[in-house]
């Protein structure tokens, strides 16, 4: 199975978020090939807009089998924590979640004990956490099925990491073949198939080049 995960980050207003929807979704539905991948369980696409989209997302493209994911949840389990959207109340909206994202570890100072409170919170309340680390420093809390590795240097610079130093940073995380290795940085249509063609990377995340349809849909592609 070959993950496509869209990380919006903080982009797009209601009108285009629809938009980008409406675009995806008249792309993946008259694409058999892809339809049929889906249907077979060789790839898994996942969008994770940002909260207020996820609805309207959702809706757009309940008909198809695209997943919908969250790009970070509370730490809290819920209660009087003004702004803070619980795993529990994400249950049943949701099927994934971004965790340990470098962007929320960087500016919004995620600990690792944070963060593998949300992975519990996630699990608990039955959403799949997929946890983001910048290398092996960064601590993988047990129990975690999907971890994508993403270089910060290699987050929107255009400098996406050689294929290679990816692989040994797999072989440096010490996960089972269970767990699902993610290559996230600058990818791009033109460099996915590098990624998805090995063997040991389960698929990608992708910022930039996922908030537009036509290109997210390429990459996609390129797996098939
Ligand atoms: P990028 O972002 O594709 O724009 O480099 C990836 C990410 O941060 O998830």
């Amino acid at each position: 199975m070959k993950y496509f995960i869209a990380n919006w980050k903080a982009n797009k207003n209601e009108k285009e978020a629809d938009s980008w929807a409406q675009s995806f979704l008249g792309l993946i539905e008259k694409d058999d090939v892809l339809q049929k991948s889906i249907e077979k369980t060789e790839i898994e696409i996942v969008v994770c807009p940002p909260f207020p989209f996820i609805s309207t997302v959702k809706s757009l493209l309940k008909e198809s089998s695209v997943k919908i994911g969250a790009q970070d949840i509370s730490y809290f389990g819920g209660g009087a924590y003004t702004g803070e959207v619980s795993a529990r109340m994400l249950t049943g909206v949701i099927d994934y979640v971004l965790v340990g994202h470098s962007e929320r570890r960087q500016y919004f100072h995620e600990k690792d004990y944070t963060i593998d409170q949300k992975v519990a919170n996630a699990k608990e309340a039955g959403i799949e956490p997929i946890l983001c680390v910048r290398g092996n420093h960064d601590v993988i809390p047990g129990g975690v099925g999907i971890v994508a590795y993403e270089p910060v240097e290699a987050i929107g610079s255009g400098a996406n990491q050689p294929v290679e130093k990816t692989l040994e940073m797999r072989s440096g995380l010490h996960i089972g073949r269970d767990t699902a290795f993610l290559y996230g940085g600058s990818v791009t249509e033109d460099n996915a198939l590098e990624y998805v063609g090995q063997d040991k990377i389960d698929g990608l995340l992708v910022g930039g080049a996922s908030l537009d349809p036509g290109r997210f849909y390429k990459i996609i592609n390129s797996a098939l």
